[in-house]
């Protein structure tokens, strides 16, 4: 497997990482079974990062991960896991509390599911409005202090966010939003990563599944499918962005690989500093994902992929609105 170092302090971890929400259904219901089977292949892989958030399922993710992960060596993988967003028992969602009392409640509740002493990369979901950055970020350093966290990452923040939490403690990673479809990191958030020293763990590397070559607008949205809510997935914008998977399926296979793998390589070469998390939750899909990383994409390959769906070619914002005005990274 190869290995890209998350920033200039973080651990060097796989080339890919697995994120587990899906396997707590928000693209719909999984199979649990499976789920555990595709944790197991991921770490036969090679992949040693796992990424997951305590609202996953509220506690779901993380319970289904510690099944999965119990009898391996603590040493063979690394766990990503945000906090902050909280939601009712309906699952509703309903706001962010990054209050250093709220931090620390959070991450004992994490480590109890989990079944682990330490935490390997620990972040706030989104900014908290209420709370300063600063304030979070001396929590978790003490948290770092003692013992409980590794390291600390940031998720969806813009760059002064970034400036404003690495002058606290060093920030081992951004986690956002990163594809051919989604690219409004590369303006001013991107290069302050790499001014700090930040590296970025790049979710929605498929669009949810748009780009995957997958997903057709039979595909049906169970109730709780982040699909049935997205712009991206709704009407006539569904209609344009699958005319952009298949434009990209086009260069992908005249190349030997699929939309998926011609995607995620697309990610993968946007910088030594950027780790693709692919949300894979059957075995298959986590084989096509692996493929990616053998994909090697000359600077005319890459010409071509962005040729056919251009950076500005997406319909639809990537969140609802309501969702769009809790990020940070898009002020
Ligand atoms: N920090 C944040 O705000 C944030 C937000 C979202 C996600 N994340 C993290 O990032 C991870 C990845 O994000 P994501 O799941 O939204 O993005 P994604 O990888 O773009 O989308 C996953 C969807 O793509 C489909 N897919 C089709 N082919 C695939 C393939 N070969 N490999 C993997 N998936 C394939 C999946 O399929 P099926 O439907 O067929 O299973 C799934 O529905 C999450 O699991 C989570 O850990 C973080």
């Amino acid at each position: 497997m190869q290995q890209r170092q998350l920033g200039t302090t973080g651990p060097t971890v796989s080339a890919i990482g697995l994120g587990a929400m899906g396997m707590s259904g928000m693209y719909g219901p999984a199979d649990r079974a499976e789920s555990i089977a595709t944790v197991h292949a991921a770490l036969d892989a090679g992949i040693d990062l796992i990424d997951t958030g305590d609202f996953y399922g509220m506690g779901h993710n993380e319970m289904l991960l510690s099944e999965a992960l119990k009898g391996v060596p603590r040493d063979r993988y690394l766990l990503s896991v945000k906090f902050g967003a909280l939601r009712d028992p309906r699952g509703t969602w309903g706001g962010v509390d990054n209050r250093p009392a709220a931090l620390r409640n959070f991450l004992a509740y994490s480590l109890q599911r989990l079944g682990v002493d330490h935490i390997d990369i620990y972040r706030p979901a989104r900014l908290d409005p209420g709370v300063p950055i600063e304030e979070t970020v001396g929590a978790m350093a003490e948290m770092v202090q003692a013992g409980y966290i590794r390291h600390i990452g940031l998720s969806e923040v813009g760059a002064d966010t970034l400036r404003r939490a690495a002058a606290v403690h060093p920030i081992c990673d951004l986690q956002i939003e990163y594809s051919l479809v989604s690219r409004g990191i590369e303006a001013d958030i991107l290069p302050a990563c790499r001014e700090l020293g930040i590296g970025i763990t790049a979710y929605g590397v498929l669009s949810r599944g748009l780009i995957s070559g997958h997903w057709t607008k039979a595909t049906a949205a169970a109730p709780g499918d982040f699909r049935a809510h997205s712009p991206r997935f709704q009407g006539d914008n569904a209609e344009a962005n699958l005319a952009l998977a298949e434009a990209l399926r086009q260069v992908a296979e005249a190349r030997g690989a699929t939309t998926a793998q011609a995607a995620i390589a697309w990610v993968a070469a946007q910088g030594q500093d950027i780790v693709p998390l692919v949300g894979a939750r059957r075995r298959d899909r986590l084989a096509e994902a692996l493929g990616a990383l053998e994909l090697k994409l000359t600077s005319g390959d890459l010409a071509a992929i962005e040729a056919a769906v251009p950076a500005e070619a997406v319909r639809g914002e990537r969140y609802p609105a309501q969702a769009m005005a809790q990020l940070d990274s898009e002020r």
